[in-house]
């Protein structure tokens, strides 16, 4: 479906990012495997989709920076001229705090990391996608941007909010170059996310929540996102697709 156009995803050395990456290349995309400090999980990625028959590159990025995303976007380039394709999947909680134990760094941390680096990686790249009149962004948002998110979660809650809101002020603004931008709000997935953060009691209490009765997998959120780049969805733009087992509907 993919072949012959780059996707460049973020945070791919683990979890949603990497089960996104392998996926673009199982439909013969060339993927860079953007990575913070998990060198060798990124490594693994490549070294996957390398077997696979399809081109891979590892890149080294603090996505809240610009000047590392300007040097991550300029090496893509460098390689391969174009990007397809951009997944904002870098994301995280750092961790559980309420308003008792928020601090103003922790508050601008959590924005830096799950907002302001999706207006970063999206600057960086919509020039090229807007010359070639083509280009699909999509952004991982959370199920917390909906729900205001579980315990010590309201920060990243409200940047995934916010990440949600600006896909559909981006849509708009990109529509008239021919970029789709879009979004998909997991549930509870099982990743080293959760692991990091939700000991077994707080994660059993979010499953008893699930209709589905379990947690979803990152294959689950890779292919939806798959989707929204395909041609298949080529009349979607501004929206977020729920990816939850029924946790929450609206
Ligand atoms: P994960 O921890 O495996 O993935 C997060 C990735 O972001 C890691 O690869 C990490 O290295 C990368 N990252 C962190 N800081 C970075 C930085 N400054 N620059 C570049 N990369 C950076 O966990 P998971 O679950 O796969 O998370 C992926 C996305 O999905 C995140 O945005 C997360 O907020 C979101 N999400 C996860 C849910 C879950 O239940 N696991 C639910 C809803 C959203």
């Amino acid at each position: 479906m993919f072949e012959g156009q780059v996707a460049l995803i973020t945070g791919a050395s683990s979890g949603i990012g990497r089960a996104t990456a392998e996926a673009f290349a199982h439909e013969g995309a060339s993927v860079v495997v953007n990575y913070h400090k998990n060198q060798k999980g990124a490594e693994e990625a490549v070294k996957n989709i390398v077997k696979m028959g399809r081109e891979a590159i590892a890149l080294q990025a603090d996505v809240t920076h610009s000047a590392e995303v300007k040097r991550m976007v300029d090496a893509t380039l460098n390689k391969w001229s174009k990007i397809d394709i951009l997944v904002n999947n870098a994301g995280d909680l750092l961790a559980r705090r309420t308003l008792a134990d928020m601090t103003e760094e922790y508050w601008d941390k959590i924005m830096a990391l799950n907002l302001k680096s999706v207006f970063l990686c999206v600057q960086a790249v919509w020039k090229r996608m807007a010359d070639r009149k083509s280009g699909n962004i999509i952004n991982v948002a959370s199920i917390a941007g909906r729900s205001g998110g579980g315990v010590g979660t309201t920060a990243y809650s409200a940047a995934k909010g916010g990440m949600i809101t600006y896909t559909k002020g981006l849509a708009k603004e990109l529509a008239a170059y021919g970029i789709r931008v879009n979004a998909v709000a997991p549930g509870v997935i099982a990743t080293p996310y959760h692991e990091r953060y939700s000991p077994p009691e707080i994660l059993n209490k979010f499953i008893a929540g699930i209709p589905m009765g379990r947690a979803g997998t990152s294959e689950e959120i890779a292919d939806v996102i798959v989707f929204l780049a395909s041609p298949a969805a080529r009349y979607m733009t501004g929206e977020t697709v729920e990816i939850n087992g029924g946790m929450l509907m609206d």
